[in-house]
């Protein structure tokens, strides 16, 4: 079993990304306060999460006028994450102004990664991928990257010309939903790019109160979260970016940068759920 990249997961262009990341969701909903919510976010990136992952989706702007908020005089010290709707990326012009709109909500002139969110109507991938690397040219975006997407959409993107530049594809990957262990996940593997696993906490749709996870957390004295979170890692070709708006959360995730799970850890969890 590799050891999980803790100094960073490895990406094709030789770069790397941090590990472990913090979602936006459902952040600026009012779930909590709206400073709650930035100081979470502002004590994962003091903790080493400083991945952060958005998109104009979420909250219609607010997720990304909150994290521009949060980022404004640290910009340098987080890789920052957005994503174009399909709707707006079956042209050139659409996938531009999503992403202007993108960087003006988050006060910043570049983003690290520009994901489409899924693959939607999408059905000329060239486009996005021509559009990208234009964007990419311009230093708008470093990188650019899918979401959402399977064994067979990835394989499309990898006909079109350019689309084997792709840095990354953010997809669910939990204890509780490992389909991408069979066909994904290798296949991504042996292409060289990450998987970013969305959801790493389950949403925590009752993932936290596993008896196995409770056992192993128990062992380590941290909290089923951390142990989730590293063992979502765990291969160093994963990064994780679970979502929290309550700094008590945050602080319990970032240690699963420290934590190392034995092979009979990996077991257990692997029989337990
Ligand atoms: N590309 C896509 O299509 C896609 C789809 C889904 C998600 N995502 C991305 O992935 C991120 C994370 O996924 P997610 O939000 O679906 O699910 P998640 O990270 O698995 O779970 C989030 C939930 O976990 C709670 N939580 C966080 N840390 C906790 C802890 N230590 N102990 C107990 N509860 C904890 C949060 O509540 P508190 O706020 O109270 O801590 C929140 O309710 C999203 O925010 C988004 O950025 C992408």
């Amino acid at each position: 079993m590799a050891q999980p990249a803790m100094s960073g997961v490895p990406l094709p262009d030789g770069s790397k990304a941090p590990a472990l990341g913090q979602g936006s969701w459902h952040l600026a909903l009012g779930r909590h306060p709206a400073a709650e919510e930035e100081a979470a976010l502002r004590t994962g990136i003091s903790l080493g999460m400083t991945l952060l992952d958005t998109a104009e989706l979420y909250g219609e702007g607010r997720a990304e006028r909150m994290i521009g908020r949060v980022i404004a005089g640290q910009r340098d010290k987080v890789f920052l994450v957005s994503k174009v709707l399909p709707y707006h990326a079956t042209t050139a012009d659409g996938i531009r102004q999503a992403c202007m709109g993108s960087l003006s909500r988050l006060g910043t002139h570049y983003l690290d990664l520009y994901l489409l969110h899924w693959r939607g109507d999408v059905s000329d991938l060239s486009v996005v991928v021509n559009t990208f690397e234009s964007l990419r040219g311009e230093g708008r975006i470093r990188r650019w990257g899918v979401s959402n997407f399977d064994v067979a959409d990835m394989e499309d993107l990898f006909r079109v010309p350019g689309g084997n530049a792709c840095a990354a594809n953010q997809v669910l990957y939990n204890l509780t939903q490992r389909s991408i262990e069979a066909d994904l996940l290798p296949w991504c593997i042996q292409h060289g790019l990450p998987i970013m696993a969305y959801s790493p906490l389950g949403m925590t749709g009752g993932l936290l109160s596993n008896a196995a996870l409770t056992r192993v957390a128990q062992r380590h004295q941290r909290s089923p979260a951390a142990v989730a979170l590293a063992w979502t890692m765990r291969s160093g070709h994963v990064i994780a970016i679970p979502e929290s708006g309550s700094p008590d959360h945050v602080k319990e995730n970032a240690s699963a940068l420290s934590l190392r799970l034995t092979e009979q850890d990996v077991n257990e969890l692997s029989h337990g759920f």
